[in-house]
């Protein structure tokens, strides 16, 4: 048979140790891999690549289109991107993949049942990292999400749970605050939903969904979330199975995969010989069956299996109770390989069938359909400090034709008219100019009104009906 191209990243601290251990698995498991390795990370960003990734390492990334990526450390200080976030959104990786399962009794834990997946949304919301400080006491970070990145990450998590056999999916988000943004998140997973009646459905808002799966993650199945909710709920997660150096993870996209271990790269255990290579040999895992070598992912898996049910055991997750003896990476990584090809007999052996691999390939993206999008105002943030009325008396003689003040909010509570007194007002403003029949021609007429009158403003956001519905928030007390 053929072998499948892929592309490998050492990387740092304990990544050169358990990306090795990972691949004697692969090899001696019968992969069949023709591997390409590239330089990433550190000793990337030490020689002046502020992305941590040579141009070169991208021709590989795009030749093979799937990667084995060993955890690498972000250097401190300004400067350097996260490497992680670079590749994600450069190959489209849009979903995180992220197995949560306990390996009771052999790994202790307090939830022996516990096996659930993440599926958190990995290329927008407050990630995109658009930041501004806009004055001398505020800073803003945009969080920004599309229907068309929703709809993808809902669908996949449907279509994930269906090509894994499981019973039901729940998507978390906080639409009770974030009435906009969460809530075409959550819009959009309950209209892609009603074309997946066989599974199950639930919402939760995030804060008590943490919450639920911190406490009863039995309860849970597949979780749905954003990509910043995704991040913490995975590692609480994670966590509480037991084992953080036991996870594995996948990043997908429409053509690229990316395959880790959930945890980073360890600089306090590197070079010592005993860090745990499970994670990225799970991460392995969900590579072959993603490149339909599932023959050899589940001989991995099984061998695996047996290993931690054998007793033998990393010194992260060892215990005088529960394991038989104490190994480093290289005598785990035998163990491995001696029992390729044996099963588990107290954990299930897995089957992943034959050939075909659990990639999936999702239906295209839902026709957009044009809606009616009409101006119906703006908001001016100005930097100033004073006083609410005071702003108002300079704000109501500069108006431009066609627009009006109707309110003043502060750090997004209502100031002007009738504000409360007590309101504590940051030197960030947002005036609010409304009118009809109005275009962009207005906007420029009302800023050059605030600059004549001397006021200094820092951003503006046009206010639009679409459909003739407001979409856009009112300031608390508005
Ligand atoms: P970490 O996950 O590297 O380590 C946390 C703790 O868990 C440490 O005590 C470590 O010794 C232990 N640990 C982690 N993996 C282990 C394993 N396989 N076997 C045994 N023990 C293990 O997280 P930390 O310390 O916050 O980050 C270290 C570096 O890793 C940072 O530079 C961070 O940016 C980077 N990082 C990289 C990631 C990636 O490349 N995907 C993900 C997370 C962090
Ligand atoms: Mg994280």
């Amino acid at each position: 048979m053929s072998k499948t191209p892929i592309t490998v990243a050492k990387g740092d601290g304990i990544g050169p140790e358990i990306m090795d251990a990972t691949l004697q698995v692969l090899e001696a498991a019968g992969a069949r891999l023709d591997i390409e390795e590239i330089q990433i990370g550190e000793s990337v960003y030490k020689s002046g690549t502020p992305t941590g990734i040579e141009p070169s390492a991208w021709d590989s990334l795009k030749r093979t289109k799937v990667f084995l990526k060993a955890p690498i450390t972000t250097p401190q200080g300004g400067g350097f991107k996260s490497l992680n976030v670079t590749v994600r959104k450069t190959l489209g990786l849009f979903a995180n993949v992220r197995p949560c399962v306990s390996y009771h009794p052999y790994v202790e834990t307090n939830f022996p049942n516990m096996d659930l997946v993440i599926v958190r949304e990995n290329e927008e919301d407050l990630y995109a990292g658009i930041e501004h400080r806009q004055t001398q006491d505020v800073v803003q970070s945009l969080k920004l999400i599309s229907r068309p990145g929703s709809e993808r990450i809902c669908r996949f998590a449907f279509e994930y749970a269906r090509a894994n056999g499981r019973k039901k999916v729940t998507c978390m988000a906080k639409d009770n605050i974030m009435k906009m943004a969460d809530g075409l998140f959550r819009k959009t997973f309950d209209e892609i939903g009603k074309e997946y009646p066989d599974i199950e459905q639930d919402f939760y808002i995030i804060d008590i969904g943490t919450a639920r799966v911190a406490d009863s993650p039995d309860d849970f199945d597949v979780i749905v979330t954003e990509n910043l909710y995704g991040d913490i709920i995975s590692d609480v997660a994670v966590e509480i199975t037991g084992s953080v150096g036991l996870g594995g993870s996948c990043n997908i996209g429409t053509d690229f995969g990316m395959f880790e271990a959930v945890h980073g790269s360890a600089p306090d255990i590197a070079g010592k010989g005993i860090a745990n290579p499970s994670g990225l040999m799970l991460g392995s895992v969900l590579m072959l069956n993603h490149i339909g070598q599932n023959d050899i992912a589940a001989k991995i898996h099984n061998a695996w299996f047996k290993t931690l049910e054998d007793g033998i055991h990393t010194g992260d997750i060892y215990d005088e109770g529960l394991s038989k003896q104490k190994v480093g990476t290289d005598d785990f990584t035998k163990a491995v390989i001696e029992r390729l090809g044996s099963k588990p007999e107290k954990f299930k052996p897995v089957d992943y069938g034959e050939g075909g691999g659990k990639g999936l390939s999702l239906p295209p993206l839902k026709e957009k359909v044009k809606q009616k999008k009409e101006l119906v105002g703006v908001d001016v943030f100005l930097d100033w400090e004073g006083k609410p009325d005071d702003m108002a008396g300079i704000l109501n003689g500069a108006t431009a034709e066609g627009l009006s003040l109707k309110i003043i909010s502060n750090r997004g509570v209502k100031v002007w008219p009738d504000g409360q007194p007590d309101t504590f007002c940051s030197d960030h403003w947002c005036c609010r100019f409304v009118g009809q029949d109005i275009d962009n021609n207005a906007i420029i007429e009302q800023l050059s009104a605030i600059k004549e009158a001397g006021l200094d403003f820092v951003k503006t956001d046009n206010l639009y009906n679409f459909d003739g519905e407001r979409n856009y928030s009112l300031a608390q007390g508005e």
